[in-house]
């Protein structure tokens, strides 16, 4: 493992930059608006995991320290791309305000294993995320704005190389499937509720605007897409709830492999 950091230029990035999926571009897009805080939040539980780990598990500290390199290059570049959200799409301060709260109040009031969980069902998600996204749309991304396109790449590149990490720490310091389980319920349930609501302001924005063209047979394209998507990730979340699930049995690929070399010449 190790972090890498591409240069991408966002003053030609364009928001509405899935054109083949509207609705999946805008769900991005407002995970995008909740990374700068909720990967700060990662590296802060990882930190303070960190004594415990030295303890128990010294040979994940490496690891830590890489993935908390990391997820920093990750929430900088997506800072970049939102300014390019912000200046399009006014009204998202509430959004982030809001996140910014709850992970303040998950840091003070939460048990370090209960974030622990919450770290590693984000990162299972991340990593179904990735194995969707760098291996099975390359027809979506054919005609998608190259910039945000290679930040989630490059992004997802890196969440699939270090998608066992977070699990690792928590099975070493708070294992248990029913904790596990219990806080991934409640993980999905705040990231998807986050991010959706944010999508409905995007959109809400481009229909207002006009922006957005609904005819039959885009409303019968989505549908498809929608199906797609749902057949991809609702087996994979579901194994993610079996007590023996564990990241390291998804295998690197080779979109994956190819994706991160470039960035290391
Ligand atoms: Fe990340
Ligand atoms: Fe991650």
């Amino acid at each position: 493992m190790q972090a890498r950091l591409p240069t991408i230029d966002f003053s030609a990035a364009e928001p509405r930059w899935l054109p083949a999926h509207g609705p999946i571009g805008h769900l991005l897009n407002g995970a995008s608006i909740l990374l700068p805080y909720l990967e700060p939040y990662l590296i802060r539980v990882m930190k303070l995991a960190r004594p415990d780990v030295a303890e128990r598990a010294p040979q994940l500290l490496e690891d830590v320290d890489i993935f908390n390199q990391q997820e920093a290059n990750h929430f900088k570049v997506h800072a970049t791309y939102n300014e390019v959200l912000r200046a399009r799409y006014p009204g998202l301060e509430v959004f982030e305000e809001e996140i910014k709260q709850d992970y303040r109040d998950f840091i003070a009031n939460r048990s370090l294993g209960w974030n622990l969980a919450y770290c590693e069902g984000f990162e299972c998600m991340g990593l179904v995320l990735a194995e969707f996204f760098l291996q099975e749309i390359d027809d979506w991304l054919e005609p998608a704005d190259p910039a945000v396109a290679e930040l989630w790449q490059w992004h997802l590149a890196e969440e699939f190389e270090h998608r066992a990490v977070a699990h690792d720490v928590l099975d070493a310091l708070h294992p248990g499937w029913w904790h596990r389980v219990r806080v991934y319920v409640e993980t999905q349930r705040h990231l998807f509720g986050f991010t959706q609501r944010v999508a409905e302001h995007f959109m809400a924005l481009d229909r207002e605007r006009g922006e957005v063209a609904v005819d039959a047979e885009i409303e019968a394209r989505e549908r498809v897409n929608q199906r797609r998507i749902t057949r991809f990730f609702l087996p994979r979340m579901f194994r993610i709830l079996l007590p023996f699930y564990s990241p390291h049995s998804r295998p690197m690929q080779e979109p994956v492999r190819r994706r991160l070399a470039q960035y290391e010449a």
